[in-house]
């Protein structure tokens, strides 16, 4: 059984990616997080990294990030890129050199609801239910073939911060769930 080779981007606090990185301990979970890139050098996410000893790069040069990312990507034969908390759009160019192999999680039901400040946006809309998706990238923003959507009821006196954290407890299943879903050894 061979484990695919995955890079992980972030931005900020990293708790996906601590989720992801819990599910590799499963000796049946099918990828390994061999890189974790952030474009954020105050990422906390990065101390996951650190803890588990996976190897990490900060790249915060706007311009030079899918240059540098690439480098790296290439040079350890990175075969899947996801993308947990990554808040920076990657370009066309870079999307279509791993079509099909860079997927995205997002905090609500996909199409509704893309871009950013999205809890604010669910709240202010009065919908009944919200959750999180799990979706290819491909060339236009939150757009790309979804693999997982998990829903849950608003209860009416959540405030933001409570609506985020409810969404985060289902991303974290639905994260791993996707990656086993489209990677797992047939
Ligand atoms: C997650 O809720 C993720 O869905 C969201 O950022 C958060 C990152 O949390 N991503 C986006 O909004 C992408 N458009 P984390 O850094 O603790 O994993």
């Amino acid at each position: 059984m061979v484990k695919k080779k995955a890079c992980i981007f972030i931005s900020g606090s990293g708790t996906n990616l601590k989720s992801i990185i819990k599910s590799t301990r499963d000796y049946n979970f099918p990828i390994n997080i061999e890189l974790v890139i952030s474009n954020k050098k105050t990422a906390k996410g990065i101390n996951y990294a650190k803890k588990y000893s996976i190897p990490y790069q900060t790249i915060t040069d706007k311009k030079k990030f899918e240059h540098f990312a690439l480098r790296i990507i290439r040079l350890k034969k990175i075969q899947i890129i996801c993308l947990a908390g990554f808040m920076r759009v990657l370009s066309k160019d870079f999307v279509r050199k791993f079509k099909g192999k860079i997927i995205n999680i997002h905090p609500s039901l996909l199409p509704k609801f893309k871009g950013l400040d999205t809890f604010n946006r669910v709240l202010k809309a009065k919908e009944k239910f919200t959750g999180c998706t799990v979706h290819f990238v491909n060339e236009k923003l939150d757009n790309g073939k979804i693999i997982i959507k998990k829903k849950i009821a608003i209860n009416k006196f959540f405030d933001e911060k409570e609506l985020k954290n409810s969404v985060q407890i289902l991303e974290y299943k639905a994260y791993s769930e996707a990656i086993r879903k489209i990677y797992s050894f047939s």
